[in-house]
């Protein structure tokens, strides 16, 4: 597994290049399935789980094509087995069911890999699809779905899931009559996931409020589109400006979409300053703590909890931070500890007790976002830091060590 060699407390500057959101390009991928002819789409990043839903969807008969930031999808005819050891390595995988279900009348998946964050059911999935008129067989590890024509239906989710929101709406695409979700997800990724079945023909409306309505259609065909700016890259990187005591800006950004970070980095103190396009932060004298709670869009996101954790153990003060989505997503404070840090993880809260000044120490990525926040410690640390299985940061950062490089950061990937 590769490393990442990182010199820190040298002070960041300068400009950095957002990409597309991993967590919609995915799904858009995903949604194509649901469709037929050539797709072009643009602004998706380079990481390694496009590259594997790449390969989920060349294994069910998808000519796939990626040339720097254009992925081009050709879809004709498609196939209902995924490949188990694809779907064992990526959640997003799961996304497939909706679609296959709708397309073939029948899919099988295996239980989704992914990320060690904590326990990861599918009841809401599942329990949407049965409201559909599928029908759930699991069969050892693997669900198998039939359902030769899927009906529309009034679905209320118990939690307004993510993945489950995006699975009925392409299920919904082509059911027979009008679905509705509510307590659906709000997350920005939903709007991007609306727009882009509506520019293959599906009449959606709604994404981005609790309550979205889909009228199904035969038949759909195929759209050009750009991703969504990713959100929590653009955040993750804000925060490398912050713990170093730098100053920075990200650009070919939404704004909006971080408007929950934005608000918590001022309460901390950093000057925030806001443009077309564009976020620039810089350092205050000193890092406040604070006390924040994750929660589903448009809360604080938990995909930001690991790095703004990294960033409180550099604020003046005892911060907490609930985490409210996942059940066991604080695995990687072990990891900071061993650089000084004072985080002391209990159930669903963790306490940061701060200013602490760190020392560089080697350390081993456990998940995406865990890894990006060792990432975040190491550049506070005083001298050398490693950081192992770096495999996982590389899932959702596009080359994370040539952008920190830009803005002044002394890091380099070690040959594995
Ligand atoms: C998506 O995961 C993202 N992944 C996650 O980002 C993100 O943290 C999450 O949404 C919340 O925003 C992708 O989009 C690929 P959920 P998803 O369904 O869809 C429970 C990252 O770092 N739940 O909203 O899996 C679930 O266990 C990743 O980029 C059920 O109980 O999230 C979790 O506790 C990590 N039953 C909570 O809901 C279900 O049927 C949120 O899950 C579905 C979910």
């Amino acid at each position: 597994m590769g490393k990442f060699l990182v010199e820190g407390r040298h002070p960041l500057s300068g400009r950095i290049s957002i990409n597309g959101a991993k967590n919609s390009a995915l799904k858009l991928m995903v949604a194509a399935l649901l469709g037929h002819g050539t797709f072009r789409l643009e602004n998706v990043p380079r990481i390694t789980d496009v590259e594997t839903m790449a390969g989920v969807l060349r294994a069910l008969g998808v000519e796939v094509h990626f040339t720097s930031d254009l992925l081009k999808l050709d879809v004709s005819s498609v196939r209902g087995q995924t490949p188990e050891a694809l779907v064992k390595a990526m959640r997003a995988s799961v996304q497939v069911m909706g679609p296959l279900l709708a397309r073939l009348g029948r899919v099988e998946v295996a239980r989704p890999g992914g990320c060690n964050i904590g326990s990861r059911p599918l009841d809401i999935h599942l329990a949407g699809f049965e409201q559909m008129g599928a029908k759930i067989e699991v069969k050892d590890d693997r669900f198998v779905a039939r359902a030769p024509r899927l009906h529309g239906a009034d679905i209320t989710f118990r939690y307004p899931s993510v993945g489950a929101t995006e699975n009925i709406m392409m299920a919904a695409t082509m059911a027979k009559g009008r679905t509705i979700i509510r307590n659906a997800a709000r997350e920005p990724e939903i709007i991007d996931i609306q727009d882009f079945l509506n520019g293959m023909g599906a009449q959606v409306q709604g994404a981005g409020t609790p309550v979205i309505t889909i009228d199904g259609v035969r038949e759909l065909g195929a759209t050009d589109f750009s991703v969504v700016p990713d959100r929590i890259e653009a955040g993750t990187y804000l925060l490398a400006f912050l713990i170093t005591g730098g100053s920075g800006t990200v650009e070919h950004v939404v704004p909006d979409h971080l408007a929950p970070l934005l608000d918590l980095l001022e309460a901390m103190g950093a000057g925030v300053e806001i443009r077309e396009g564009e976020v620039s932060v810089v350092s205050p004298p000193a890092l406040k703590s604070f006390q924040v709670s994750t929660g589903p869009y448009p809360g604080f996101p938990t995909d930001m909890q690991p790095q703004v954790v990294a960033l409180a153990t550099q604020a003046e003060g005892r911060s907490e931070l609930k985490e409210v989505v996942f059940d066991r997503r604080f695995g990687y404070t072990l990891e900071l500890n061993k650089l000084g840090a004072n985080i002391a993880p209990n159930n669903r809260a963790v306490f940061i007790q701060g200013k602490t000044d760190l020392s560089g120490a080697s350390l081993t990525a456990g998940d995406l976002r865990g890894g990006a926040a060792l990432v975040l410690g190491a550049l506070a640390a005083e001298g050398q830091s490693i950081i192992g299985d770096i495999e996982h940061i590389d899932r959702g950062y596009e080359a994370m060590e040539e952008r920190l490089q830009g803005v002044g950061a002394k890091i380099q990937r070690l040959a594995d």
